[in-house]
């Protein structure tokens, strides 16, 4: 089935990446879409059309323009002048008359030049010609983006209380830190899930230990806020300090676990707890290793890890440091004038991730003994994975599991944050715009940091991003050290705060049954319009989104706005939350309308014959009661929808098991609806509240199941 719409080229000798789930054929007929000169593929891209893809990229959802380098890179400055960061997602699609996708498998750097050297030419150079590519035919984009999404297997799911508010900050320092940020989501009834253990609840940054002093109850800590519904999350670093006595160090150097030099000697760096080393992820039996010490955290209590520092990052090498402080002693004496000044600057302003490191290391895996920079893109990639496969043998239920660096492969088995965005105004806007991106590229559990990570945030800026955050699968708060504190109590507007992550939880059972149908289907949770509609506004709008099968969202990215213009494709039904407990309902007619969104109002538009599901707030999501819910439907004609309900913990879950379906109508002013329940459900009451577009005219309706 997938080889009549899948070609698969092969390039010289390929190191296998894992990154696709269904081993094709090699096509051997040359490749005639694209032309291939002097180790590039080139193509004449038509007038206007657009080009998606590259998952966690700068810019916007259409990439023509700009050049993009697939390399993933700890740079914390996410500016439009930029070409790398932190994930490599080598996929996209020429929306042409006959629209196509290409799918580079090679986990080394890859430039993409969209459009930049000569705005009518795609040109993607592969560092080495050592690849597979794919190309894949489709009706249209949702049709190639689908059958890549198969060829790369199912992403992750994560258990549903990872659906819920999450807050975090760089660093909780001490265990009474945390039950502080505990005791004041409950007393001021806001709505928790998560808290995150930054770095500093390690003894001395040390990965899988806990600091005695500051944590001298661990297990009773997770245990405690686990009876308030609270998960606590450590942060696990890929750096391995190098420490006499530490049972990691110790074992990885006696099995020759690291990555090592080209001399066969373990590669030594710095990150955070000064000199490490790196597991050598890509061997499989380091990999087995280091995911099995994730036990040891488990076994105390703890459901979800996020996974960090995994481009990997390096502050620099005992080398380059030496080199750095000999250049600075040398000229001690001198008059240090201008060059010589910036001379010694940069010395150590380029000492941090200094692309030279990644030449320098190795890896012995069963494909040979390979310099890590021609892999580079496959580690963070399977840092997660080992902890994501010792997780499978350890636990019976589903983790929480998300990982800084990427590529495509690892979205079977974690999630992503887009990591170290600033308290921007635009990195809202670019979070926006990266989601459809993401998703085509398999990457569905994921989210920025709200409020943003570096800088200080303010109110309007955290409460706008909030009311983004209502729907991306990952609602995390989070901000780095020294930044002004974020936690939605410490404001003058909590209440208004509080209001929208309420809301979350009346949405709650929507926004996951969207991304289960997404992620069990290998279809889109977050949509461009332009994917959806082929109008000519449509295709240029990158600031509202399609969710799911029936949702369109128009964030405000802002400041002092208190509306905006958006454009509907086609009829809308609008539903104004102005609390969390009441809304308003208004039709929106084809065309462009300003539709007024002042800060404490959350807005949401449903297309015809679709519906959104609300059910009760909760303080956690294992408080939501899932016996009852209410409908909105917009029906014009007749009204289908699909509902997904599980557990939330289940591993494997298949999409027959968990569908309800539902069919509502109108017909001479009577409301028809039907149920077929799937064999899970709790459900069994329903409240519509059916728009009735035709006549302009609302019912209300309820049923017992
Ligand atoms: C990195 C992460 C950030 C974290 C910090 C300290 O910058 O991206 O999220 O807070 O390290 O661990």
């Amino acid at each position: 089935m997938l080889e009549t719409k899948v070609k698969r080229y092969q390039y010289g000798n390929p190191f296998q990446t894992d990154a696709v789930v269904i081993k094709l054929p090699i096509y051997h007929e040359p490749l005639q879409k694209l032309s291939h000169e002097n180790g590039n593929f080139i193509y004449k891209l038509e007038k206007g059309a657009a080009v998606y893809g590259l998952g966690e990229s700068v810019r916007g959802i259409n990439k023509r323009g700009w050049f993009y380098t697939s390399f993933c890179t700890d740079d914390d400055m996410h500016t439009e002048n930029k070409h790398a960061l932190y994930g490599s997602h080598n996929f996209l699609i020429c929306n042409e008359s006959q629209p196509f996708g290409i799918f580079i498998d090679y986990p080394g750097k890859v430039h993409f030049d969209i459009g930049y050297t000569d705005l009518d030419t795609l040109m993607i150079e592969p560092e080495m010609m050592n690849l597979d590519l794919y190309l894949i035919e489709g009706q249209n984009v949702l049709e190639i983006i689908q059958t890549f999404r198969t060829l790369i297997g199912q992403s992750y799911i994560p258990p549903k209380w990872a659906f819920g508010y999450q807050q975090s900050r760089w660093s909780y320092e001490t265990a009474d830190e945390i039950r502080e940020v505990a005791y004041h989501f409950k007393k001021h009834e806001i709505p928790l899930d998560s808290i995150y253990l930054d770095i500093d609840y390690m003894q001395n940054l040390k990965d899988f230990t806990v600091d005695p002093h500051k944590f001298p109850d661990f297990e009773n800590l997770v245990a405690e806020l686990k009876e308030e519904g609270i998960h606590l999350i450590p942060i696990i670093d890929a750096g391995v300090k190098a420490e006499a006595g530490y049972e990691i160090y110790e074992e990885g150097i006696k099995n020759g676990y690291f990555i090592k030099n080209e001399d066969g000697t373990p590669f030594e760096a710095a990150v955070w707890p000064g000199k490490v080393h790196f597991p050598d992820f890509l061997n499989k039996e380091t990999r087995t290793w280091f995911g099995m010490k994730y036990k040891t955290l488990i076994d105390k209590g703890i459901e979800g890890f996020w996974n960090d520092m995994n481009e990997p990052s390096i502050f620099y090498t005992p080398n380059a440091m030496k080199q750095a402080m000999d250049s600075v002693l040398e000229n001690k004496e001198k008059n240090i004038d201008l060059g010589l000044f910036f001379g010694i600057k940069d010395q150590f302003s380029n000492i941090l991730n200094k692309p030279e490191y990644f030449k320098e290391m190795y890896h012995d895996t069963d494909q040979g003994f390979v310099c890590h920079h021609e892999v580079h893109n496959l580690y963070g990639y399977n840092m997660t994975r080992a902890a994501a496969e010792a997780f499978d043998v350890i636990k019976e239920e589903r983790m929480l599991l998300f990982s800084r660096a990427s590529s495509t492969g690892m979205h079977r088995f974690s999630g992503i944050w887009t990591g170290d965005n600033r308290s921007w105004w635009s990195h809202l806007l670019l979070n926006i715009k990266m989601m459809p991106s993401l998703n085509m590229c398999g990457y569905l559990y994921s989210g920025a940091d709200i409020g943003g990570f570096s800088d200080n945030t303010t109110e309007d800026l955290l409460t706008r991003w909030l009311q983004f955050g209502i729907f991306t699968p990952l609602m995390r708060n989070h901000t780095a050290k020294y930044t002004r504190a974020q936690e939605p109590y410490r404001f003058k507007s909590m209440a208004v705060m509080r209001h929208f992550i309420c809301l979350r939880y009346v949405l709650v059972n929507h926004l996951y049954s969207e991304y289960m149908k997404a992620c069990l289907s290998n279809t889109l949770y977050f949509k461009a319009l332009a994917f959806e509609y082929s109008d000519d506004i449509s295709k240029e709008i990158e600031d509202q989104l399609l969710l799911g099968d029936g949702l369109m969202i128009a964030p405000i990215y802002e400041q002092n706005k208190t509306g905006r213009v958006v454009y509907f494709p086609e009829e809308m039904l609008c539903v104004r939350f102005t609390t969390e407990k009441t809304y308003q309902l208004e039709l929106m007619k084809q065309g462009h309308h300003y539709v007024s969104m002042p800060i404490d109002q959350l807005v949401i538009f449903i297309r015809p014959n679709h519906l959104l599901i609300l059910n009760d707030e909760a303080q956690n999501v294992s408080q939501l009661d899932n016996h009852q819910i209410e409908i909105i439907a917009h029906v014009q004609t007749t009204c289908e929808g699909r509902y997904y309900e599980d557990n939330g913990l289940v591993k494997n879950p298949k999409l027959e098991d968990g569908l309800s379906q539902i069919n509502i109508n109108i017909e001479n002013n009577e409301v028809g609806t039907q149920w077929q329940k799937s064999k899970n459900s709790q459900l069994n009451h329903v409240t519509y509240t059916v728009y009735d577009a035709k006549q302009n005219e609302i019912f209300i309706h309820t049923e017992n199941l």
